[in-house]
């Protein structure tokens, strides 16, 4: 059984056949799913689609490429959102200097303000963390008491030793899978397995072999073939750890 902890079913590119496809995730094995919001809007239709389906969990928040959406009102409905029964975390939140290094402090007082309020709900969070690795860690480093997921880790092996070493989790996608994924093999031989989490950022990031096509919760398998064979264990092995890992931190 597969748990994808971040899929986007709420982009448009699942329009045409997104309730089908989320019907017959069960069947094919994928039995839990978390859709992270990225603004107010999707954060709504995250909690919709949460609505609809009993495997689908959402998170709420605003993602740094949206530092238009900081807004005090945008902060009070996310509030309002999280308190869903279905909102499993704040995510996906954090910075981006990758896609925009001008507004760093507006980009770190949008994700401090969401951390106060993940706190504050006693919810984990989905932490986007694009080539900000110092400032991420400095950030949640200042909040001993909080507790989440790096996605798509792409950090060093010293920063995963010191996220693990602080309770963190470390999500996995369709990298690992590419061949310049040097880096992300390290931090997986380091990362022990109830810590590692299975994601896919459907429709993003496909692994190979699907690569450049759009993604779906479907492909976490070759994922997991991937990692075990870092870990030197079943496929199945490394699934099920990531399903308890995934089920502990968002209280499913
Ligand atoms: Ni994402």
């Amino acid at each position: 059984m597969y748990f994808d902890t971040h899929a986007h079913y709420d982009d448009r590119t699942f329009d045409e056949d997104r309730d089908s496809l989320l019907a017959a995730l069960p069947e094919s094995g994928v039995t839990l799913v978390i859709d992270p919001g990225c603004d107010v809007k999707s954060s709504r239709a995250a909690i919709e689609l949460a609505a609809r389906y009993e495997h689908v969990y959402a998170a709420v928040g605003i993602h740094p490429e949206e530092l238009g959406d900081f807004t005090e009102e945008n902060i009070c409905e996310i509030a309002r959102l999280a308190g869903d029964r279905k909102c499993a975390a704040i995510g996906e939140i954090g910075l981006d200097y990758y896609w925009d290094d001008t507004h760093k402090a507006e980009q770190k007082e949008l994700f401090k303000r969401q951390i106060e309020l993940a706190i504050e709900l006693d919810k984990p969070i989905i932490v986007h963390d694009r080539e900000a690795h110092g400032d991420s860690l400095e950030i949640i480093s200042q909040y001993p008491e909080l507790r989440g997921v790096f996605h798509c880790f792409s950090g060093s092996a010293e920063m995963a030793k010191e996220l693990l070493r602080r309770g963190w989790y470390l999500g996995f996608d369709g990298p690992v899978t590419y061949k310049n994924a040097r880096k992300a093999l390290e931090v997986l031989e380091l990362c022990p397995m109830d810590r590692l989490l299975l994601e896919t950022d459907s429709p993003y990031l496909s692994p190979v072999p699907m690569r450049g096509k759009r993604n779906d919760s479907r492909n976490l398998k070759y994922i997991a073939e991937k990692i075990a064979e870092v870990k030197d264990c079943a496929a199945g092995d490394v699934a099920r750890a990531a399903y308890e890992n995934g089920r502990r931190l968002f209280g499913i």
